[in-house]
């Protein structure tokens, strides 16, 4: 599939997705989209999220200075194009802030936070893919960040995506959010037409000295053999700090990237295998 859509310049689809905050969702999407515009692909980034974390980690810039150019805007026009935000030569970013939150407002009513009348129309977990529609030949890869629950956010998130990397913060709160996510998957599988399907459980945030945090690492291997990633993302400093610093003249990166390389190189092996 990879190399036929490839060849037809056909955007391929993530989303990072667990309705649970605090699991590194904003982070990784942030260095999955900069590792994968370092290796030549041209990527989007899309934020879901009305935190607007993504977006202040790859623009370097409040998230309320997007305020009306957003991917809000986006989905109410319909038209992604007049609202990407050029990052890098080969990363674009579609941003968000706040007025995210009025998404639902917005799908059931018509009335935009802005007062104007757009009836969103067509199936209301659709919006966001049918928004992308008209920027998938520009991209090899859309990467999506979602919010911590399973809003209109993230169901059009799902329904946008062929692949969907879990996250999962190795915790007993994490372990229970898996099957409710899993279950979401499955239904935007159905409801989209993008054939959704999880590429892989990403084990994250772990803290090498905490035992409750191996065992439950190897809990979610067992329940999921097939889908957890080799690679264990840990707990660095200079990945917590990635919000403060950014990519861009960060000596401390290099080293604290290495493990978000291995989980790369088992994503794009995924991805080209299916
Ligand atoms: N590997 C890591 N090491 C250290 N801190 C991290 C790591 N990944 C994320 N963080 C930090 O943990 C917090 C939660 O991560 P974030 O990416 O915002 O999670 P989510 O988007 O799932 O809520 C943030 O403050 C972030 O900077
Ligand atoms: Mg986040």
């Amino acid at each position: 599939m990879f190399e036929e859509r490839k060849a037809r310049i056909l955007a391929i689809t993530i989303t990072m997705g667990i309705q649970k905050g605090g699991c590194g969702k904003s982070t990784t999407t942030g260095i999955l989209s900069y590792l994968l515009q370092e290796d030549g692909y041209r990527v989007l980034a899309v934020d879901m999220d009305s935190q607007g974390n993504l977006t202040e980690l790859l623009s370097g810039q409040p998230a309320n200075d997007f305020m009306g150019k957003s991917v809000l805007e986006a989905m109410q026009h319909g038209s992604v194009r007049s609202y990407t935000v050029p990052i890098s030569e080969n990363l674009d970013l579609l941003p968000a802030n706040n007025f995210l939150a009025t998404l639902p407002r917005w799908i059931y009513t018509g009335k935009t936070y802005q007062g104007e009348s757009i009836p969103a129309g067509g199936n209301p977990v659709g919006i966001l893919d049918r928004a992308l529609e008209e920027v998938r030949n520009d991209y090899d890869f859309i990467v999506i960040d979602t919010p911590p629950s399973l809003s209109e956010q993230t169901t059009n998130a799902l329904c946008a995506s062929e692949y969907v990397v879990v996250m999962f913060e190795c915790s007993n709160w994490s372990y229970s959010a898996i099957p409710n996510f899993m279950d979401s998957v499955s239904s935007a599988n159905e409801l989209g037409s993008r054939d959704t399907q999880v590429l892989g459980i990403l084990r994250t945030m772990n803290d090498v000295r905490r035992s409750d945090a191996k065992a439950f690492n190897e809990l979610i291997a067992e329940d999921y053999p097939e889908e957890v990633f080799d690679t264990i993302i840990t707990r660095k400093a200079p990945i917590g700090r990635l919000s403060l610093y950014g990519f861009n003249e960060n000596a401390e990166l290099k080293h604290a990237l290495e493990q978000y390389r291995n989980f790369y190189k088992e994503l794009i092996e995924r991805v080209k295998g299916q």
